[in-house]
């Protein structure tokens, strides 16, 4: 089975980190997401992966030489400027998936441990144009909801409805097993949404099937979501990791350091705290429940709770960031400021003054 990766979308809702790295790309526990998804789809013994981006997206992931885990890789991309929606770009990679057989479609900006073969046997089992793998949440209304019949057939799939008329608490996990005779529903050429265009066409002809999982699930939508996978994955995976720090520094697990991090003296790390590639933190720092992206330097007696600190961003000394906050790369903070809730910093700016209220600074 190929599986086909939609990853050109703009991750609009994870600025401003997305404004330099495409979702897929955005580190998790210090591994990008899309290396995750490589393993995974490695494990179910998939061989060959179709990768549906932007010219941007392309150029990044090249950029980012990402171990492919012995997966064949190609590309199939949208037109420049003119994003295709999840449908368009599924009919865009029709030559490359063929007609032989049914494939895998994964949303790349979701964490989902599941059975891939178990949705396909399901998909075979029922004749079905198309089979969604569905989570159980308890608040659907972000999401795309069905409702199912006995027999596992979705009689009726709403994108984000109100809380109130969700039909059920199953929602799209953003993977999927289409047969190739859906490239009969998606038109050629235009913008098209497989959830609101297909999907209710499918559910109309009795052709979408839905499989329920109980396994692990988050998508990255928000960057909420963002601090709480990484929170998540620390507690089941961090424990396990090695590292040499200081005899004067706190560590309270879990956490995670990427390699060439260093760390000042009275500096307490944790729990939740998770440092990239060459970060610095000087002394008498505290990084708790946040995340610091690589080659950022954090100086004495600063500290972090509850935010995501970009790339190669420096902040002075004694400053305070605190719950929801998110600093775009390159984001330079000055001495003795205060970032105290949500304030959102787009990429390079320089602070100086603090910022006491919830704010995006553009
Ligand atoms: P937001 O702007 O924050 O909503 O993000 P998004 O558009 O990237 O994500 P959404 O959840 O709407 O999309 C689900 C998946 O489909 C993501 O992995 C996207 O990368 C991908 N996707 C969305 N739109 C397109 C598109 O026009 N072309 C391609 N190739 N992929 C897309």
């Amino acid at each position: 089975m190929k599986a086909l990766i939609l990853a050109g979308g703009f991750g609009t809702r994870l600025r401003p980190l997305s404004c330099t790295r495409p979702k897929i790309l955005f580190p998790i526990v210090n591994k990008p997401l899309l290396q995750w998804t490589f393993e995974r789809l490695t494990k179910n013994k998939i061989e060959e992966a179709i990768l549906a981006v932007n010219l941007q997206t392309e150029v990044f992931i090249k950029q980012h030489r990402i171990s492919r885990c012995e997966l064949h890789i190609a590309y199939s991309r949208d037109p420049v400027k003119k994003p295709l929606g999840t449908g368009g770009a599924i009919k865009k990679a029709e030559k490359l998936l063929g007609h032989d057989t049914s494939f895998l479609v994964l949303n790349g900006d979701i964490f989902a441990d599941l059975n891939y073969r178990e949705i396909l046997k399901i998909h075979e089992e029922k004749n079905a144009a198309a089979t969604i793998a569905l989570h159980e949440v308890s608040d659907p209304s972000r999401y795309g909801v069905a409702e199912l019949a006995n027999d596992n057939r979705i009689k009726k799939f709403i994108e984000k409805p109100l809380r109130e008329e969700a039909p059920s608490n199953l929602i799209n996990a953003g993977v999927y097993v289409l047969s190739p005779e859906i490239f009969k529903y998606i038109p050629k050429g235009r913008k098209v949404s497989l959830e609101r265009e297909v999907f209710p066409k499918l559910t109309e002809e009795k052709k979408l099937y839905g499989y329920v999982f109980d396994g692990f699930w988050m998508d990255i939508g928000k960057l909420e979501d963002y601090l709480k996978i990484n929170k998540i994955l620390l507690g089941s995976f961090a424990n396990q990791q090695k590292y040499k720090i200081g005899s004067k520094v706190k560590i309270k697990k879990p956490v995670a350091f990427d390699k060439g991090v260093s760390i000042g003296e009275k500096t307490v790390i944790g729990p939740y705290a998770v440092l990239g590639r060459n970060v610095i933190v000087g002394k008498n720092v505290h990084i708790q429940n946040s995340v610091i992206l690589p080659g950022t330097t954090i100086s004495d007696f600063s500290s972090a709770n509850g935010s995501v600190i970009g790339e190669n961003v420096i902040i002075g000394k004694g400053v305070k960031i605190g719950e929801g906050c998110v600093l775009g790369d390159h984001v330079k903070v000055r001495d003795n400021v205060s970032l105290a809730r949500r304030v959102s910093v787009c990429p390079a700016k320089e602070i100086s003054e603090s910022v006491l209220t919830p704010k995006s600074i553009i």
